[in-house]
């Protein structure tokens, strides 16, 4: 299975998922159940998120990725776990054409960036310029076209990209929105390359290499 971002391994899921997608995994268990539900995992790098709900006995699922590598990995992984997951190329745009969904999971790319993000490659997993809502912001704007009335959305990111930004847009786009869990973790790479730069903009306390990350729930009103 390749649940490290793209990287052949055959490490078990538990270990090797990246942390936000195994926080994401968890409070989907609590939060929202995927059983009988037709869902959509938006950006869904490996697949484990809609593998996920697939295996909690999900009705259908969705999968997008801008990057084909993604999409051809997430094949790949739900064919061995023997669950069905549809993996499409494609970005919220597509995702909108086959709406309702009764659950939306997302672990969209969020850290901070000094540009906006261009191309396909492996820094679309991550950069999500200056504010890191790049992806965020249409995706929270879009939360009551997605879901089914009684529809959930769970995204998880970081603090660095604005949790109440996320509430907010959420709630002026039609749906009641809350933190359904929070988790301290340190610095991965990507960040730890990025603390000089999030240092000088005054986004980051000199000398922190931790941070919080958030699964914010949404329903419609
Ligand atoms: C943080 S990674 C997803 C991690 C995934 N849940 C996992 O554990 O493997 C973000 C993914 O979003 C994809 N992506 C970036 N921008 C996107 C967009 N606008 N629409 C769809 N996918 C996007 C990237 O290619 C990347 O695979």
């Amino acid at each position: 299975m390749r649940w490290t971002l793209f990287e052949p391994t055959p490490a078990c899921m538990r270990r090797r998922t990246i942390p936000d997608s195994r926080f994401l995994c968890d409070a989907m268990a609590v939060a929202a159940s995927p059983l009988d539900a037709r869902v959509l995992d938006l950006c869904t790098g490996t697949g484990v998120l809609g593998i996920q709900a697939a295996l909690l006995g999900a009705r259908e699922v969705l999968a997008y990725d801008i990057n084909p590598r993604a999409v051809a990995c997430v094949a790949d992984n739900a064919r061995r776990l023997g669950v069905e997951v549809d993996a499409r190329c494609g970005t919220l745009t597509d995702a909108l054409a086959e709406r309702p969904f009764d659950l939306v999971v997302s672990n969209p790319p969020y850290v901070p960036s000094p540009t906006r993000p261009e191309g396909v490659g492996i820094h679309r997993a991550w950069d999500a310029g200056d504010d890191g809502r790049v992806v965020l912001d249409p995706l929270c704007d879009a939360v009551s076209d997605l879901l089914t009335p009684d529809g959930t959305m769970l995204i998880v990111h970081s603090e660095f990209s604005g949790v109440a930004e996320t509430v907010r847009r959420l709630t002026a786009a039609g749906a009641v929105a809350d933190v359904a869990a929070r988790r301290r973790i340190a610095f991965g790479p990507v960040m730890h390359s990025r603390a000089a730069w999030l240092e000088a903009s005054g986004k980051l306390a000199p000398g922190r290499r931790s941070e919080e990350l958030v699964v914010v729930r949404a329903r419609r009103a």
